[in-house]
């Protein structure tokens, strides 16, 4: 989408810097969205509440009312999402009695019927996860980030989030087998097929679909940060300079300043005026 279309939001909070602007919406998410027009934004990043949990900041939906909470805010995410746009949902499903909930799983379900496609699954390894000890299960230090398309050829940049090779290159690399100098086609027949020689003498490399950023924890104003590290990735990832990314649940503004320092256009839409403005000063502070 171009500054113009945004503009023609004319909503009250614009951060204007050059020619890249931020809205940060205040506002139910699923009527902000309801006046975004069709396929207007390119990238949507965000951490939804989390169910039940948090009760004491922001009303928590319990989970066996997630799915059914969350689906017209999706619906309305698939109509603005441009066609070769992406979603990126950072969730992960608590515990309740015990167990794993599925609603997490049933969303993902839902969501197909309503015409997502379920591309991949990014896992968010937490590396600074406090030490603790429960009686059935060990400390969670991961989350989800599922990506969602609405068509299987969606915009992708992968040279922006190329990685040095590292060590590996001098110990895997150095004994190459026979398999090695060919291209070694999937034996579980999921299509994949690698020539590990390619990569011999090469300093950069394509990451893995596992993040390791630590937690957000300098900022104490909000109790559900993600790193900046987080956004900016994706943004990198799936969208180019000028384009529109969406959070449709801000916070603090992460995603805003993310997409913001990357010259993306940004719009942000956030329920509880406190963080609101907490999102307004961060995105004019971080980003003068
Ligand atoms: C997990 S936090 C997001 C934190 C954000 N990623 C950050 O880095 O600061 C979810 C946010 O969604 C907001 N929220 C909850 N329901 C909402 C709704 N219906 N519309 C818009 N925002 C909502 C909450 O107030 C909360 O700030």
């Amino acid at each position: 989408m171009t500054t113009k279309t945004i503009e023609k939001i004319n909503l009250l909070n614009l951060i204007t810097k050059a020619k890249i602007k931020a809205d940060v919406i205040l506002g139910d998410c699923l009527e902000a969205l309801k006046r975004l027009p069709d396929n207007s934004v390119d990238l949507i990043v965000t951490s939804p509440p989390y169910a039940d949990q948090r009760k004491s900041t922001y009303g928590g939906i319990s989970p066996d009312k997630y799915v059914e909470w969350f689906l017209p805010i999706t619906k309305e995410m698939l109509r603005v999402l441009s066609p070769k746009g992406t979603f990126i949902l950072n969730i992960k499903e608590k515990v309740v009695d015990g167990e794993r909930h599925t609603y997490v799983m049933e969303l993902v379900i839902e969501m197909k019927k309503q015409g997502w496609l379920w591309t991949e699954e990014f896992i968010w390894h937490k590396k600074n996860c406090f030490p603790g000890k429960w009686p059935n299960r060990f400390r969670d230090s991961w989350e989800r980030l599922l990506q969602f398309n609405k068509q299987k050829d969606f915009n992708m940049y992968q040279d922006e989030v190329m990685v040095p090779m590292g060590d590996w290159a001098k110990t895997r690399l150095k004994n190459l087998s026979e398999t090695d100098k060919i291209r070694d086609n999937s034996r579980v027949g999921s299509g994949f097929g690698k020539n590990v020689s390619k990569w011999v003498g090469r300093e950069m490399a394509y990451p893995t679909n596992v993040l390791m950023m630590a937690t957000e924890s300098s900022n104490k104003k909000h109790s559900a940060v993600f790193p900046k590290e987080l956004p900016s990735w994706f943004i990198k990832l799936f969208t180019k300079t000028g384009d529109v990314v969406l959070d449709p649940f801000l916070g603090s503004g992460t995603t805003s300043i993310a997409a913001f320092q990357l010259d993306r256009n940004s719009i942000g839409i956030e329920i509880q005026e406190e963080y609101h403005e907490l999102a307004i000063q961060n995105i004019n502070e971080q980003t003068k």
